[in-house]
C-alpha cells in the first residue's frame, strides 16, 4: 500500500487556516484533523484554572480523553470519548483556554501522542501551530500560513457575522494578538514556521488565490 501523505498547514489564529484545510481536505480526498479543536476540547472540558493544577492531576484527567477520527474532506469527524465538538468550543475565551493548556508540557505531549495516533495509516491534512514543526516532522507537504492581526481579526469578525454572532472589531484584536504572544513565546513547541515549510503570507490574498497556490505547490511536489 502506498505511504499515507501528510499535508501539514500552521499559522496564527484567525489566518484561515481552518476553512484552507477542509478545503484541501475536500479536494484531496484526505481526512481533515484539526488540532486546535483537540487543545479547546481539552480546555473546555477541564474548565478555567485547570491550567494551574499540579501535573498529575492533569496526567489523570487527559488519560480519561480517547479521541477518534472517521471519514474524509468535509465529512471528517473528530470526536471525544464517542462524542463530536460542537460551537461550544470555538469562542474566543475558549480560544484562549485552549492556548493557556496548550503551554503545559503534560497536555502537549499527550495531544502530540493522541494526533500521531489518529494518523497512522491515514492520509490527512493537519492543521495547528506545531504540526510541521513537532507532531509530523517528516510530513511531506508542509505549509506555514500568516497574516497582519488587523487582518486576521478583520477576517474573523465577518466570520462571526456571518454566523450571526456579535463581535466588537478592536476586542477581537486584542484578544488575537494576547493569544498570538502567547503561542509565539511558549518554551514548548511555540508557533514558527518549520524550516522546511512554505511560507504564505495572506495579508492581500482571498481564499482562493490561497487554496490554488498550496494546491499547486502540493501537486508540484507530487510529482
Ligand atoms: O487553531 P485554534 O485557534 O483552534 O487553536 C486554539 C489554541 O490551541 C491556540 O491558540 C494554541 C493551541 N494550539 C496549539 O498550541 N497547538 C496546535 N497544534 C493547535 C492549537
Amino acid at each position: 500500500m502506498a505511504e499515507p501523505v501528510i499535508v501539514t498547514l500552521d499559522g496564527p489564529a484567525g489566518v484561515g487556516k481552518s476553512t484552507l484545510a477542509k478545503m484541501l481536505a475536500g479536494r484531496l480526498g484526505l481526512a481533515y484533523l484539526d488540532t486546535g479543536a483537540m487543545f479547546r476540547a481539552v480546555g473546555f472540558l477541564l474548565g478555567p484554572g485547570s491550567w494551574d493544577w499540579p501535573e498529575e492531576r492533569l496526567a489523570a484527567r487527559l488519560e480519561g480523553f480517547r479521541f477518534g477520527l472517521e471519514g474524509a474532506g468535509a465529512r471528517t469527524r473528530l470526536t471525544v470519548d464517542g462524542r463530536a465538538l460542537g460551537p461550544e468550543i470555538r469562542t474566543e475565551d475558549v480560544g484562549m483556554w485552549a492556548s493557556n493548556v496548550a503551554k503545559l508540557p503534560v497536555v502537549r505531549a499527550f495531544l502530540k501522542k493522541a494526533q500521531q495516533d489518529l494518523a497512522r495509516g491515514t492520509s490527512l491534512v493537519a492543521e495547528g501551530r506545531d504540526m510541521g514543526s513537532v507532531v509530523f516532522p517528516a510530513a511531506r507537504h508542509k505549509f506555514f500560513l500568516d497574516a497582519d492581526p488587523a487582518e486576521r481579526a478583520r477576517r474573523r469578525f465577518l466570520q462571526l457575522q456571518e454566523l450571526g454572532r456579535p463581535a466588537d472589531l478592536a476586542e477581537l484584536t486584542a484578544q488575537i494578538e494576547a493569544r498570538d504572544r502567547q503561542d509565539r513565546t511558549r518554551a514548548e513547541a511555540p508557533l514558527k514556521p518549520a524550516p522546511d515549510a512554505l511560507i504564505v503570507d495572506t495579508t492581500d490574498l482571498d481564499l482562493e488565490e490561497v487554496f490554488e497556490h498550496i494546491l499547486e505547490a502540493i501537486i508540484t511536489k507530487a510529482d
